[in-house]
């Protein structure tokens, strides 16, 4: 596939069909993925390929609390998550809330799953003492689970980057020994896609690019970049 096509179709695949993932495939997609940058070249990722199915059902389970919040909020009109704005759901709100099975199905159906954590004891945070969440940190950590999904789709396999995982990191740490200076990104289902998107929905370029200040003049109102 053209690089071009490999970007612009990677979508978020969620279903899968009972083909395999083979560790060759495996293997040719780490090949390519591990040349993904990292903050002072550190690499301090590290990948955890899945495929005990007792395993995966566990990281489902732990993927849940998060994932009913997630649906919660979303469910009361707000921002799952979301660091600024806080939550206004309540205990009963939770209590109430469907679709959390369906919702983290696919770590547990998935092939396999691919657990990518980062080392913290290695990673550079520029933003570690602003008064707002960090996220310079993840960057030493998602290109890479970016290459793996985009080197998946050349290969004709599809994931999704889930991080509701993250937030019952002590039980994942638990279940597959993640050492405790490591910090987990990412649980990524992977396998063929049962559907192929070919059309992702993002938004123009001109809507988020600017020239010279954030307030600026829309970069490039270009036709080619719109849908
Ligand atoms: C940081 C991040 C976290 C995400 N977490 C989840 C998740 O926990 N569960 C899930 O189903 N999808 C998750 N996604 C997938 C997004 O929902 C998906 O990338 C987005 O909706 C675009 O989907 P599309 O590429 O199919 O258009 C996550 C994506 C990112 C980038």
């Amino acid at each position: 596939m053209q690089f071009d096509d490999v970007i612009r179709t990677t979508f978020a695949a969620r279903e899968f069909t009972a083909d395999p993932v083979p560790d060759d495939v495996l293997g040719e997609i780490f090949e390519t993925a591990r040349f993904a940058p990292s903050g002072g070249n550190r690499q301090g990722a590290h990948v955890i390929v899945v495929r005990d199915p007792e395993s995966k059902a566990r990281l489902a389970e732990l993927s849940k609390p998060a994932a009913r919040r997630y649906l919660a909020q979303r469910c009361a009109g707000e921002n799952p998550w979301n660091p600024v704005h806080p939550t206004a759901v309540t205990e009963a709100d939770l209590a109430e809330t469907r679709g959390v099975d369906g919702f983290v199905a696919p770590i547990a159906v998935a092939p396999v799953v691919l657990v990518v954590t980062v080392d913290l004891a290695v990673v550079a945070t520029t933003d570690s003492e602003l008064d707002r969440v960090g996220i310079v940190g993840g960057a030493s950590v998602y290109p890479l689970v970016w290459n793996i999904l985009t080197a998946a789709r050349s290969h004709g396999f599809g994931g999704t980057i889930t991080t509701m995982i993250s937030a019952e990191e002590e039980g994942v740490r638990e279940l597959l020994g993640v050492p405790a200076t490591h910090a987990v990104a990412a649980a990524i289902p992977l396998g063929r896609p049962v559907k192929q998107l070919t059309r992702l929905r993002r938004v123009p370029v001109a809507d988020f690019v600017t020239r010279e200040r954030f307030d600026g003049a829309s970069f490039g109102a270009d036709e080619r970049s719109r849908g």
